[in-house]
């Protein structure tokens, strides 16, 4: 947990407040006309960066996963609710979310994270906003009349999932970030959500609370709280 990552470039390395270290893991750099973070270590899986082309193909197979997403957040006939995506991470779902006519507003803890998602997010012209910073502040901080409708949680969680994709994913994040706050989140969720929160979860894993009600997929299912 929390490996050692250094900047490629100056800039980087000052934007992100990245100190030199010759020994650091993971190496944060500009190849191939993207952002990406490169594992240094032998046998270490591709590099890490956020590809929306690459994502929505992904998300053609696997229409059915987001036909699930956009019924847990209460896209229906004209209804389009305005969503914060509280955990975004590289943004897959804040990017479905958005393209599915939703106002979406993205917060992610780590700086590192954060700048991936934002180059994948411009160099695909995608419009969300995204806030670096804990959500739970961000949420504690909103003017009432700038909560949104819904409040969407994807903590991290071990997946089973074998996708290679996913496997790096997860291999990468979860040597870069601490325990996602899950619980906590969730009770500021509440407390800022004007019409529901909707959390990611593995098909196995338990529950954050008693759910209104579930949509299921072959892995992952979104728990609905009303409020
Ligand atoms: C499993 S990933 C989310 C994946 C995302 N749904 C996607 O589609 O790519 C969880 C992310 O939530 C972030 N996170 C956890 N707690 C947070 C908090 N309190 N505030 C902001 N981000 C948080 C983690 O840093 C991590 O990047």
């Amino acid at each position: 947990m929390n490996a050692r990552v250094a900047a490629a470039e100056p800039a980087l390395a000052a934007a992100l407040n990245l100190p030199p270290d010759p020994h650091a893991e993971f190496v944060l750099e500009h190849a191939h006309g993207r952002l990406q973070l490169r594992d240094t270590r032998e046998g270490a899986p591709g590099p890490l960066y956020v590809d929306f082309a690459s994502a929505d193909a992904e998300r053609r197979r696997d229409a059915g996963r987001q036909l699930a997403l956009a019924r847990a957040v209460g896209v229906k006939g004209d209804a389009r609710p305005s969503v914060l995506d509280a955990t975004a991470g590289l943004g897959r779902d804040a990017f479905t979310l958005a393209a599915l006519g939703c106002d979406v507003t993205a917060v992610e803890r780590s700086p590192i994270i954060a700048a991936l998602l934002r180059d994948g997010l411009e160099r695909a012209a995608c419009r969300l906003r995204l806030v670096v910073g804990d959500a739970r502040e961000f949420m504690a901080g909103l003017a009432e009349d700038a909560r949104p409708d819904v409040v969407y949680l994807d903590p991290m969680f071990p997946e089973r999932r074998k996708s290679a994709a996913v496997k790096k994913e997860l291999q990468y994040l979860q040597e870069l970030l601490g325990p996602d706050d899950a619980q906590a989140l969730f009770a500021a969720a509440l407390k800022c959500a004007r019409q529901r929160v909707v959390v990611k979860r593995p098909v196995h894993a338990p529950e954050l609370a008693r759910p209104n009600h579930t949509l299921e997929g072959k892995t992952v299912r979104f728990d609905v709280y009303l409020v």
